[in-house]
């Protein structure tokens, strides 16, 4: 993956001021560092037959105030204003697509593990970043391996709120993954039912139906995900969004599919030892998945879901 030093983007937005890119800097005695108590989102802006947009901005903001409330995170800016130095960051990088990384933590203060009295700060950057699991990906699917690591309940941290400390559980399953010869993981949840990925959702097609596990499966309430449903209903598929799916569905899945901002629509082909499907994109995947890169450049009958650069 490239790093930021490869990037040409001069600027952060960070507390109220646009900053060097060098100068958004943080304390090392953040609250947010030692206990994870930043919120965060993941959001593309795509270079559309119109220009720059920035898709789904509202729901991302939605989601971000949301992900606040648990926390008592207090964001300390509107989402106008939110919108505006967003909107501003990427005109002054000239950026015609981007990756933006909206961030709130607990700053500086004193370290009982309690916040009160603890500041908030809020930073978002943006910079340039391609496919997130790799362009062969996107077309021969990747193979995941079902990780050890059990996905948090939402009885122990609210899953449904994208904060930055539970993303250690994804690192742990991502990377035993990895070093097993994968490129993903997939996650079971405290049940042993299929949750997502470290930073996706999962769809399961069988017999031409779409099955996505529901949100009370300690699953992130992902955006793509949401785009998708919407976008295979749209299409005449039947789309089961409210269910449970055992870990031996993934193999006699037909297809298998991740959604999500970073990993846009990405089909899997390989489940542990086990070939899913005929082991490459399958034909459902494959219409959902130019479905969704169709919208995300020409915009199709969803311009609401695109917000002008
Ligand atoms: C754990 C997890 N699940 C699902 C998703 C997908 O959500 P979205 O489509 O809103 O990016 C993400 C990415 O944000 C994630 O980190």
């Amino acid at each position: 993956m490239p790093g930021f030093a490869d990037m040409d983007v001069e600027t952060i937005w960070q507390n109220g001021e646009f900053k060097d890119w060098d100068d958004a800097t943080t304390h090392v005695l953040t609250h947010a560092l030692h206990y994870g108590s930043g919120i965060f989102e993941g959001v593309r802006a795509y270079d559309t037959d119109e220009g720059t947009a920035i898709f789904r901005w509202d729901e991302h903001l939605d989601r971000l105030f949301a992900s606040a409330k648990p926390y008592d995170l207090d964001i300390g800016y509107s989402r106008e204003e939110l919108t505006e130095v967003t909107l501003e960051l990427l005109r002054r990088e000239d950026l015609e697509s981007a990756y933006i990384r909206p961030i709130v933590y607990y700053g500086y203060h004193s370290l009982g593990v309690s916040p009160v009295d603890v500041p908030t700060e809020t930073a978002i950057a943006a910079w340039p970043w391609g496919a997130y699991l790799g362009d062969e990906a996107l077309e021969n699917g990747v193979k995941v391996m079902v990780s050890s690591w059990r996905k948090h309940a939402s009885s122990q941290v609210p899953t449904n709120a994208k904060t930055t400390g539970l993303y250690v559980n994804s690192m742990l399953a991502g990377e035993e993954a990895r070093r097993n010869g994968f490129v993903e993981a997939i996650v079971l949840n405290k049940e042993g039912n299929v949750a997502e990925g470290p930073g996706e959702n999962l769809f399961l097609v069988r017999d031409g139906e779409l099955f996505t596990p529901g949100l009370s499966e300690s699953i992130l309430d992902g955006i793509t995900r949401d785009t998708v449903i919407k976008l295979a209903r749209e299409r005449g598929y039947t789309v089961h969004d409210n269910v449970a799916i055992s870990r031996g569905e993934l193999n006699t899945a037909d297809e298998l599919f991740f959604t999500g901002s970073a990993a846009e629509v990405t089909p899997i082909r390989q489940v542990d030892n086990v070939e899913i499907g005929n082991g490459s994109r399958g034909p459902v995947t494959e219409e959902l998945q130019s479905a969704f890169f169709d919208l995300v450049e020409h915009r199709g009958d969803h311009d609401e879901w695109f917000t002008d650069v």
